[in-house]
């Protein structure tokens, strides 16, 4: 199980597309996934369609006992294999800090979860507080989205930051961050030479693609389905590159064990 953290500085950049995108990446390829939605503005699980929740990251944060946040795992309406923790507002109540452990309430309310997953996804809110920093704590990949504006190369080395210091403290399963860029519309000489100085920066932290600006992005979102199944060009060009970004996050498959050639000499001698 790959445990996901997708986070950033700032709204608007495309955390919960990013969270969506590989969600309906897993969903393609039959593997199951869980989203947990960690913004209090909930606009993942208003994407993913969540027909009858009863409980929420809220109550699950709140509760912290070990494995209750299976109590609040529900089906998504996109079929068995995507399951979701909603979110809701009361969550806000939740992004400070109360007492030693509080970063470590959703790691041990995840911990003896019985059902496993091929791939957990969280969706943090717009900040470096504590509902990220409990996202971080139980990941074992960090997601930096970005957009390649002003801003992003600060917001990035931030984001990095934060993600090293729980690596180095809470979390030391944490492996290095994947920067992924989000709407970038390689025709602006401004994203270009903004997408060059966070690669300049970051080297191969940055996803080797960038997600360019697609209409059937916030399309799909509205009607509650993946974006896997919307057909136009634009579409099916980012669902691909989200399944390459699913790749990069997933183990490499062990390799199987080197056979000896065949050699019909062998059976001659
Ligand atoms: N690559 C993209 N192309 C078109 N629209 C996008 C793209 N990425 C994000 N959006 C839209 O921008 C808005 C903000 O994105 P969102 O993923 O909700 O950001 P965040 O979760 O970081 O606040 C949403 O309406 C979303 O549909
Ligand atoms: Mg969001």
């Amino acid at each position: 199980m790959t445990v996901v953290a997708v986070l950033s500085m700032k709204g608007g950049v495309g955390k919960s597309t990013v969270t969506l995108g590989l969600a309906s990446a897993a969903w393609s390829r039959n593997l199951t996934a869980l989203v947990v939605d960690l913004d209090p503005q909930a606009n993942t699980t208003m994407a993913i369609d969540v027909p009858d929740a009863v409980f929420t990251t809220s109550d699950v944060l709140a509760d912290a006992r070990p494995g209750i946040a299976h109590e609040a795992i529900t089906v998504s309406g996109w079929g068995s294999t995507v399951s979701v923790i909603p979110s809701e507002r009361a969550l806000e109540h939740r992004n400070v800090a109360t007492g030693r452990n509080s970063a470590l309430r959703l790691r041990t309310a995840l911990a003896t979860t019985p059902r496993q997953f091929d791939i957990v996804l969280i969706d943090c809110p717009p900040s470096l507080g504590e509902l990220t920093r409990n996202a971080l704590s139980v990941a074992d990949r960090a997601v930096i989205v970005t957009e390649p504006n002003h801003f992003a190369l600060h917001g990035a080395a931030e984001a990095l930051e934060a993600v090293d210091v729980i690596a180095g403290t809470t979390n030391p399963g944490l492996r290095a961050s994947t920067v992924v860029i989000n709407r970038h519309r390689p025709d602006d000489r401004e994203h270009e030479f903004h997408v060059a100085e966070l690669r300049a920066r970051h080297g191969d932290l940055v996803f080797e693609h960038s997600l360019p600006e697609c209409s059937g992005v916030p399309l799909s979102q509205r009607s509650g389905s993946p974006l896997h199944t919307w057909n136009s060009p634009g579409s099916r060009e980012v669902a691909e590159l989200f399944d390459d970004l699913l790749d990069a996050l997933l183990p490499t498959p062990k390799p199987a064990k080197k056979q000896a050639p065949f050699s019909l000499s062998r059976y001659l001698t």
